[in-house]
């Protein structure tokens, strides 16, 4: 069988197909649908400290290439989720990343550390892509808040931190360097990017919120070149590894992924279509690593 581990931080995980937050449920409910044991790991819902009920409804649309999204991170808060959701993460068969979101850095520094006190939970994903209420501006799109908000949830954190990167700043190389500064051991690359799709029909917008995230198909080549970029910038030289996510639907997205530089690959919006695509997609994964006959590591980065 090829071999298609792959380390992430501190873990080996068995291959790199991992679900993406909050496209698989709070805690890996997907679980009914798929077999995890198939799967390199799963990320949490984004939690944050306080429960959130998230944006009025309607809060998802069908579009030709992908889904919009404004869901406003609806969650249970961390004190729920510690009771109720992270006891779990040791019956799934697979590694546990952990979602993190919050509106200051004491509040991802809190929720974070909250989620280290559970021995299953084995790796954190910072979500950056959420407003400071100090001064409003994204944690994500300034490069020195993102640094300090990364060397504070490193220092408080005894597990690896993801950082996961929106691709809306459009240049990203100066958040990716500040993240890795602050001692990032990986980054997610990309989250969804801000769109708006208008109903003709009524002449509102489709979702109650007006713009929202989008994610899936339409998104890939644009997360391709972000990943692409990211590495030859600062991953391939730093050894930081990189989980390519954004439209990921057929195997050939996910190769696409690993020679761009990615040594992980998210999938999210597919598995709406196909719970069981994420399988599927290691499977075929394996015959083509297997085809090229290189290991899967020597791989990431082929294109240049
Ligand atoms: C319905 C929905 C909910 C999401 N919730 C979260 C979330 O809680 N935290 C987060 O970091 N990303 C969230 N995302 C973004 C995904 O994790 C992923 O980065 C994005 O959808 C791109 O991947 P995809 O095209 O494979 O879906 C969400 C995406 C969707 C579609």
């Amino acid at each position: 069988m090829t071999d298609l581990s792959v380390k992430l931080g501190t873990e080996t995980l068995r291959n790199p197909i991992i679900l993406a937050a909050g496209t698989c449920g709070v805690m890996g409910e997907i679980k009914d649908a798929i077999d995890l044991g198939q799967i390199g790991a799963i990320t949490t819902k984004s939690i944050t400290h306080e429960p959130r009920v998230g944006n009025e409804p309607h809060r998802v649309a069908d579009l030709p290439a992908g889904m919009l999204n404004a869901i406003g991170l609806a969650n249970e808060g961390i004190d729920s989720f510690m009771e109720h959701q992270a006891p779990k993460a040791a019956t799934l068969n697979t590694t546990v990343i952990g979602s993190v979101a919050g509106e200051s850095i004491e509040e991802y520094v809190h929720v974070a550390g909250a989620m280290c006190t559970s021995e299953y939970i084995k790796l954190i994903e910072l979500n950056v892509s959420c407003p400071n209420t100090d001064d409003g501006l994204e944690f994500g799109a300034s490069p020195p808040l993102l640094q300090e908000l990364v060397s504070a949830v490193v220092e408080a954190c005894d597990r690896p931190v993801i950082v996961k990167l929106s691709a809306a700043p459009g240049d990203i190389s100066e958040h990716a360097t500040a993240a890795v500064n602050a001692g990032a051991s990986a980054l997610t690359l990309i989250n969804t990017i801000p769109a708006l799709a208008i109903d003709v029909h009524t002449g509102k917008a489709r979702i109650t919120r007006g713009i929202g995230g989008l994610s899936g198909e339409g998104i890939h080549p644009i997360a391709v070149r972000v990943v692409h970029q990211m590495y030859q910038h600062i991953c391939k030289e730093r050894d930081i590894p990189i989980i390519g996510t954004g439209g990921v639907t057929h195997w050939e997205d996910a190769a696409e992924f690993i020679l761009a530089g990615a040594s992980c690959v998210g999938i999210g919006t597919a598995s709406y279509i196909n719970p069981s695509i994420s399988s599927q997609i290691s499977a075929q994964l394996a015959s083509w690593v297997h085809k090229q006959n290189k290991p899967l590591s020597s791989l990431v980065g082929c294109f240049c």
